[in-house]
């Protein structure tokens, strides 16, 4: 692999999603990482993130010195740069001019991880300290105003590093640095991609089950679907899929489950119809955190039922369940690595939470995957697009966009009205550029209108499309003023009990996606 060094911040995942871009495999490790343990991992290239702190401050994070006389190409990129710098002798000191946000670079040297840039590019930086003199055997390959090395390079020795962020979108030609280091210096050629994935994959899945049976929930998310069709790639009729259906889906995802998805893998699937029990025991609830205690228990009790009957009919045909497929991503995996309790701002419900008696080993498929990747994936494998192009959907459902009580009446609204507006949204194109847009009834909430000359007191749709990159922070989506027009009138036309449609204008934080 490619190991990605994370001094902290953000930069680390990003960095290493422009490396699978750039089709080779990448993993995040700490800086704290001993040379040994490098070894271990026999990296074919090694990138420095970037990180909050400075190089000279005591006590900041430096990197086993070892590391650079491993003979391992070495990116270093802000922060990462400015620590090879510092520990091979360079002179790193505070910069007669901080530089924050877009910055042009002056490139001396138009060759190795620059070869193809114009004499001067638009980079982005974010320093206030800055590299004075590169280390003996570098040579310069750009400056800034701010920044008197701003690129370097010791060819022999195969290391390198540019104060800039090459891995964000406002270095316009920041892939190309990262390419080069890659395919150039490291000789590192095209190896990952969606087929290679699919096979290494599969290969690992045999391996870890065997000839055991496998168990997977589905939720009508990609992720679930992603993993449970590499599985059955993998060992077939070993797996068995249960999908609970809680009454609080989508129009049209329980079909594109039970058929779409079916008839796509062959994959055997138990429903299980739980919509009445859902509903019933959610009457009268009105309090978002307890709509989500009462549906992540209830799916979790639902599950287990069917998973026992599932264990129950494999053991009178002498199989055993030994394991349980989950949908985890790369992302999940690196953020929990971290370990530091967050505060709970919603009790988010995912598959798990099982009793002791139904152990299962799991099985990751997804696990060093990037959502891109698993999209990718899915498509190589043929699912439904709809499906792999899903936007994230909560597991509580369409129960956390009502406000107020959840009944029958006012679910079948609420999936009209976001019916209409995901078709309008795809219609206009936008699929791809919004990361998701909640639709919410403010079922406590009327107003008065006039529609067909007769006074109305209905309730309100409010739609909240976001762009986002994670979903940890978002902001609200600049979508035309016609396609909410057009979403608009048509939710009121065919929405009878809809008399107003607003537009949630507000960034994440201060609020949070959905709206309960
Ligand atoms: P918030 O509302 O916290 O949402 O800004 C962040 C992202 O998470 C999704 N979300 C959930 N996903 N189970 C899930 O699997 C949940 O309980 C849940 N609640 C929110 C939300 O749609 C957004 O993408």
């Amino acid at each position: 692999p490619v190991l990605v060094i994370d001094f902290g911040a953000q930069y680390a995942q990003l960095i290493a999603r422009r490396v699978r871009e750039a089709h080779v495999y990448s993993e995040i490790v700490p800086h704290s990482i001993t040379a040994e343990q490098i070894l271990e991992k026999d990296p074919k290239a090694i990138i420095l993130s970037g990180g909050p702190a400075s190089v000279y401050v005591e006590g900041a994070p430096l990197l086993d010195p070892k590391i650079f006389e491993l003979d391992v190409p070495i990116l270093g990129i802000c922060y990462g740069f400015q620590v090879m710098a510092h520990q091979l002798g360079g002179v790193v000191d505070k910069a007669a001019l901080g530089e924050y946000g877009k910055t042009e670079a002056i490139i001396d040297e138009t060759e190795g991880i620059l070869s193809g840039s114009p004499a001067e590019q638009s980079t982005w930086m974010s320093h206030g300290v800055a590299v004075k003199e590169a280390p003996e055997g570098f040579s310069v390959l750009a400056h800034t105003e701010g920044a008197p090395v701003a690129a370097m390079a010791d060819e022999k020795r195969g290391l390198f590093g540019v104060q800039w962020h090459p891995e964000v979108k406002h270095t316009p030609l920041g892939q190309d640095v990262i390419e080069n280091f890659l395919h150039k210096e490291a000789g590192l050629g095209n190896e990952w991609d969606s087929s290679s994935i699919i096979e290494d994959q599969v290969e690992k899945i045999r391996q870890q089950v065997g000839d055991a049976r496998v168990i997977c929930g589905l939720s009508g998310g990609v992720d679930s679907a992603v993993a449970a069709a590499l599985v059955h790639k993998a060992v077939g009729d070993q797996l068995t899929c249960v999908f609970v259906d809680h009454g609080l889906l989508r129009k049209g995802e329980v079909e594109q489950v039970k058929h779409d998805f079916v008839e796509a893998t062959g994959i055997k699937l138990v429903t299980v119809d739980a919509s009445e029990e859902f509903l019933t025991a959610l009457e009268g609830v009105s309090e978002p955190e307890r709509k989500r205690k009462i549906i992540g228990e209830k799916f979790i009790r639902t599950f287990e039922k069917a998973t026992r009957q599932i264990v129950a009919d494999a053991a009178e045909e002498g199989g055993e369940i030994k394991f349980l497929v989950q949908g985890t991503l790369y992302p999940d995996v690196v953020e929990s690595g971290g370990g530091d309790g967050a505060a709970n701002i919603k009790s988010h419900h995912n598959v798990g939470g099982l009793p002791d008696d139904l152990q299962f080993e799991l099985v990751e498929p997804l696990r060093t995957l990037f959502k891109d990747e698993v999209r990718a994936v899915g498509t190589e494998l043929g699912l439904p697009e709809e499906m792999v192009w899903r936007q994230p959907f909560p597991g509580p459902g369409l129960g956390i966009r009502i406000v107020g009580e959840i009944t029958r009446e006012r679910l079948a609204v609420l999936r009209e009205a976001d019916a209409i507006a995901r078709e309008e949204l795809s219609k206009a194109g936008l699929d791809r550029d919004i990361w998701q847009c909640p639709v919410v009834l403010l079922a406590d909430v009327h107003s008065v209108g006039v529609q067909g000359d007769e006074r109305t007191y209905g309730s309100p749709i409010v739609l909240r499309p976001v762009s986002s990159e994670d979903a940890m922070t978002a902001d609200w989506s600049r979508v035309p003023y016609d396609v909410l027009a057009k979403i608009s009138t048509r939710i009121t036309n065919e929405c009878r009990e809809i008399n107003r449609v607003v537009l949630d204008v507000t960034s994440k934080p201060p609020a949070t996606i959905e709206w309960e």
